[in-house]
């Protein structure tokens, strides 16, 4: 059963998917233009829910654009080319023959930023027949639910995010893994765009004034800390933020369009359609500096 909804919608059916967040929401074209109030009340939504999910959406590169825009300027990936023609989008592809897909560990986007992308709107094109569904957590419950004693040392933290050679995988760069596994990812040099950053622990939702755990796997020690002290920290902060109580699942369906707020959660692509291929085009919205 659907967990019962908190807002009240006059133009929008948001019908929620768990208890942690996300919601499916029936009864817009995004293809339009829409006007304000549709595009306000689909602002609640999303900060209400987290993760939203509109389905059997027929939309163009420029009418995805179109609607990215209402959010906010386009965040460029330092790292990863987008389209020949459209080179805000980035076109997400996993082949049979790809051993690894992109976004296939817990991260929020563009963490490694000084003003990380304050969402992400994904738009499926092609998926497979079962399976490449994406997780979510939210991340203010997890922030929440630690003892008192936790919070007070997580709100002491400051992460230090890097956008490549993570340690994780053992200082590789994403050229040459992307290379190996994912051959229609296509890797750029960041020139001199910034892709390290330095970013508090707890942030607080520049919209909803809620504190949430910002962490991810971009995400290598904490600052004045070393290696060795940071990791089972970072070990903690992950296992603790991808509880199940704190997640939501997405399945998706050709024409899905689903909008996340990288501010409050994390998400995963599932990577378990070894024989199929995967087509998603993804746009980022500009974020603010976390505080
Ligand atoms: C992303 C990402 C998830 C997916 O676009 O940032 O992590 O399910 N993708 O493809
Ligand atoms: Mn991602």
């Amino acid at each position: 059963m659907n967990a019962p909804s908190s807002a009240i919608y006059r133009h929008l059916d948001v019908q929620k998917i768990a208890g942690a967040g996300g919601a499916e929401i029936r009864g817009v074209d995004l293809s339009k233009d829409l006007p304000q109030d549709v595009l306000a009340e689909i602002r609640a939504a999303l900060l209400d829910n987290l993760v939203i999910v509109f389905r059997d959406q027929d939309l163009t590169p420029d009418q995805q654009l179109a609607f990215a825009r209402k959010w906010g300027d386009i965040h460029l990936h330092p790292f990863m080319q987008g389209m020949p023609d459209h080179p805000e989008i980035l076109a997400i592809i996993k082949r049979p023959t790809d051993k690894k897909n992109f976004g296939g560990s817990w991260h929020t986007d563009q963490m490694f930023s000084p003003n990380p992308a304050m969402g992400t709107m994904l738009y499926a094109k092609q998926v497979p027949s079962a399976g490449g569904d994406t997780m979510f957590t939210n991340q203010y419950l997890a922030y929440e639910s630690l003892s008192d004693g936790m919070k007070a040392l997580a709100n002491k933290l400051r992460t230090v995010c890097v956008g490549d050679n993570f340690k994780q995988a053992d200082g590789r760069s994403r050229k040459d893994r992307y290379a190996d596994t994912m051959a229609d990812m296509k890797v750029k040099d960041p020139g001199n765009v910034q892709t390290t950053s330095i970013h508090p622990l707890v942030r607080t939702h520049p919209e909803t004034g809620r504190k949430a755990l910002y962490i991810g796997g971009h995400v290598q020690y904490f600052e004045g800390m070393t290696d060795e002290e940071s990791q089972p920290l970072i070990d903690f902060f992950m296992k603790h933020s991808v509880r199940p109580e704190f997640t939501v699942r997405v399945r998706w369906q050709n024409g899905t369009l689903t909008f996340w707020d990288n501010r409050c959660t994390q998400h995963f692509a599932v990577n378990d359609y070894p024989a199929e291929t995967r087509i998603m085009h993804r746009i980022t919205i500009c974020g603010d500096q976390p505080f």
